[in-house]
């Protein structure tokens, strides 16, 4: 039997840690098993374009402290919905066969698929038409089903505290109240644990919709007791009570069109109107995607890449790693597919929160 080969590819959204992976993948592949690698250029268009490159020890060396990828990615390809053609005549094919075609004919043993649930979905219909895959989560939102981390959200969790803590100090200052909107889609764990670990005042999840009069009492109460500013932590998914979130535009062919974002604007207006307090809104957006990923997410990245790779060895395919009590396992990839990991209401991290007086923008006990 000759060399294995494993191809590698980067979809969706990035984030720091993508290239701590591809070089743990790479260098293990070589160095440890003996193996190929073929790296795919952004994400599965480089699978449904045959664009790829092989990937040698030296290629890799030096990224390790590198934010982005040097595979390239997109959050819109898809093989089983690959958009062709231009303006009316613009349609959605299925070129899943072709790219089979190709991993046949490049001979590759497994697939290792870094990326979020739009990744794992892709990755696990794929197996379906016999590609072995191992999946390795990435994502800022943290939202991934079956890991209690993915990498990168350590790296957008530091960004988005970084901001909270200097927009602390300027807003006490000029006595304003200070809003910071930040990314994380349906999930609310980069704000909560942002918010929680910057002291925010107020922290508005997309798992708790927020009651405009609870959060502008928050503000009024703490400024008849002297606190005339007021850090408001606002998740760019969060939505009123009976009301919408705010969808900033919609992205052509992606399995997830709406992008959200601008929430903080409505707010800000409101408080403002009803307090006559100065509000000041902070959209985060990408700041908290790009970069240098922390230690934690090298050494994570680093460790998923590590057992992707074992999982290869002993061909376990077909399955995601993860983290689960601080243990490295591996999840099949159908239990991911589709789904989306939200914050629990019995989180202990809101618990927490509540108990040194962060309001989620409702009364809580
Ligand atoms: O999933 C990662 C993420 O950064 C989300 O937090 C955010 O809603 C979205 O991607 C932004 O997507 P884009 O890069 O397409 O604007």
């Amino acid at each position: 039997m000759g060399k294995k080969r494993i191809g590698i590819l980067t979809g969706g959204g990035d984030c720091p840690g993508l290239n701590a992976v591809i070089r743990g993948v790479t260098k293990t592949a070589i160095g440890k098993y003996g193996m190929e690698v073929i790296g795919f250029f952004d994400g599965f268009e480089g699978l449904i374009e045959e664009r790829f490159k092989i990937l040698r020890q030296e290629d890799v060396s030096g990224i390790l402290n590198q934010g982005g990828t040097i595979l390239g990615t997109s959050n819109t390809a898809n093989p089983f919905a690959w958009g062709i053609g231009q303006g009316e005549k613009r349609q959605l094919v299925d070129v899943s066969d072709k790219c089979m075609a190709l991993y046949q004919d490049l001979g590759l043993d497994a697939l290792i698929c870094v990326g979020g649930d739009g990744t794992m979905t892709i990755g696990g219909k794929l197996t379906e038409k016999g590609a072995n895959i191992v999946g390795v989560p990435k994502t800022i939102d943290n939202d991934l089903m079956e890991t209690e981390l993915t990498f990168g959200f350590d790296s957008a969790r530091l960004a988005a505290t970084d901001a909270v803590d200097r927009l602390h100090t300027t807003g006490q200052s000029h006595h304003r109240v200070m809003l910071v909107e930040v990314m994380g889609r349906n999930a609310g764990w980069l704000a909560l644990e942002s918010g929680i670990a910057g002291g925010g005042d107020v922290i508005l999840l997309p798992e708790i919709p927020y009651d405009i009069e609870e959060v502008i009492s928050v503000v009024r109460k703490r400024s008849r007791f002297g606190k005339r500013f007021s850090l408001v932590v606002v998740a760019e998914g969060c939505k009123p009570r009976g009301g919408e979130q705010v969808v900033k535009k919609m992205v052509k062919d992606a399995s997830e069109p709406r992008r959200l974002g601008g929430i903080s604007h409505q707010i800000a207006a409101q408080i403002e109107e009803r307090t006559n307090i100065e509000c000041r809104v902070t959209i985060l957006g990408h700041l908290q995607r790009g970069g240098t990923p922390t230690p934690f997410d090298r050494l994570l990245a680093t460790q998923f890449s590590v057992k992707a790779m074992e999982l290869v060895e002993e061909n376990t395919f077909n399955h995601m790693v993860a983290l689960q009590g601080n243990r490295l396992v591996a999840v099949p990839v159908e239990k991911v597919m589709d789904k989306q990991r939200t914050v629990p209401l019995d989180s202990p991290l809101i618990k927490a929160g509540l108990a040194v007086g962060a309001s989620f923008g409702v009364k809580m006990d």
